[in-house]
């Protein structure tokens, strides 16, 4: 036992020797942290205005009251934030980008992941968001505590259970990384980097990132020859009906199949507003009304985002259909639609259950996942 004990002792030693030593030569120095010399006479700043492509189902992502008006969108910061997202140089140990959460094939969520995990291989608590269309909206996270894409970005970096790298040593990094240096300066005039610099650049890449082009808004499209097969178009009336109830809360208003707004859906029963494991949009308002109420969440793509839930209880979308048709738990502040239109849940038949379930399927976006501008520019 105990030469064993000894014998580990010299093994993680000669490990973390090896780790330190690769270190020394591959990590940035971060205690220097204007190491180069940039020559920015050989540079120009002239940032050219960036156009978001949207279809037609869409709002124009381009309209002022989207855009603010301190972050105006440019084709160079456009590419440097999709640069600085798919760059794991933004981690402690430089192996964990935003992109490691956000996949693009699964629309921008975590590869299949209940809840992320971080460069500590310490979990969160949270199922990983897809992003899409967040152009269009202003609360942030599972709970709304983020307000807006720059606000947003500020907070995973840092966050011992994501990236786990404080600001200031990521703006060293920075600074120490030629390319960067330039690229800041082409994108925004400057040539000592600020974290407010970075977040800009990577909430401007995040609002050119689009999805509207999924079978069902093709169906809706005139002219594009379109159209649902049965199966899917009764499901889409189930949906929209009093009967299936869906429409309330994941309608298409803000363009996402969600109203945006918070809610209970009656995950689980508690006897009163302080016995949530998670107390969701409570835990920022501060109000026990808003306890155990999270985010209405898109079902654009939905196919592609599972598992479900802020939680990522349920690994597929039979589960979730199962949960509104018999799993409906009781608490103080479950949503009064559905404590009131089905407390005891829709028990749907299996042939209503199977139509919802293709329309949620159509409303799967290929070419979004597949559109090489959002894709990593490293590769
Ligand atoms: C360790 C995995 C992980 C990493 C790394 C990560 N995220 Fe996330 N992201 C998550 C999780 C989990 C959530 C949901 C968190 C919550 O609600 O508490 C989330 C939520 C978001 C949201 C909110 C989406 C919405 O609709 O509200 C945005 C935007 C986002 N992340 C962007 C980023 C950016 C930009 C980076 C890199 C700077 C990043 N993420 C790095 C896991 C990660
Ligand atoms: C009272 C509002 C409300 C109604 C009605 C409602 N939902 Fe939800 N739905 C929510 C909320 C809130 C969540 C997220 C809950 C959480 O994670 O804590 C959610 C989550 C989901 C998810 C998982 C999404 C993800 O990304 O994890 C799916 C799928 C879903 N709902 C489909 C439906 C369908 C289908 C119906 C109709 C049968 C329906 N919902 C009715 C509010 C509602």
């Amino acid at each position: 036992m105990k030469q064993l004990s000894i014998l580990s002792f010299f093994t993680i030693s000669i490990c973390l020797l090896l780790i330190t030593n690769a270190c020394k030569e591959d990590c940035p120095d971060e205690t220097n942290c204007n190491g180069i010399t940039i020559d920015y006479t050989q540079l120009t700043y002239s940032p050219n205005p960036y156009e978001i492509e949207a279809p037609a189902t869409l709002p124009n992502p381009n309209n002022p009251r989207y855009i603010p008006e301190n972050n105006p969108l440019t084709v160079e910061g456009v590419a440097l934030g999709r640069k600085l997202f798919y760059d794991p140089i933004l981690s402690a140990d430089s192996t964990l980008a935003c992109a490691g959460c956000h996949n693009q094939s699964a629309a921008f969520t975590d590869n299949g992941k209940p809840v992320s995990v971080g460069v500590n291989k310490m979990a969160g608590t949270r199922n990983s968001m897809p992003l899409f269309n967040l152009v269009y909206v202003d609360d942030l996270f599972w709970d709304g505590a983020a307000r807006g894409l720059e606000d947003q970005a500020l907070e995973p970096v840092p966050n011992h259970k994501e990236m786990d790298l404080p600001w200031e040593d990521a703006i060293c990094r920075l600074m120490n990384h030629e390319e960067y240096r330039k690229d800041f300066y082409t994108a925004f005039g400057i040539e000592t980097i600020t974290k407010e610099d970075v977040v800009n650049a990577i909430a401007q890449f995040e609002r050119t990132i689009i999805s509207g082009e999924s079978v069902y808004d093709l169906s809706q499209t005139p002219g594009t020859g379109v159209s649902l097969d049965d199966k899917a178009r009764n499901g889409e009336l189930l949906f929209f009906s009093e009967g299936g109830d869906c429409f309330h809360c994941h309608n298409n208003s803000q363009y996402l199949f969600s109203t945006n707004t918070f809610a209970n859906n009656g995950l689980d029963f508690t006897a009163t507003l302080d016995d949530f494991e998670d107390n969701g949009l409570g835990k920022v308002t501060g109000n026990p009304e808003d306890n155990g109420k999270f985010r209405i969440p898109t079902l654009r793509n939905i196919a592609l985002t599972g598992p479900y839930m802020h939680d990522g209880r349920f690994e597929t979308l039979e589960e979730v259909l199962e949960h509104y048709s018999t799993g409906i738990q009781a608490s103080p502040n479950i949503d009064p639609i559905i404590a009131s239109k089905f407390p005891n849940g829709l028990n749907l038949t299996e042939q209503e259950k199977e139509m919802i379930l293709a329309f949620l399927y159509s409303l799967t976006d290929t070419s979004f996942v597949n559109n090489p501008a959002y894709s990593n520019p490293f590769e």
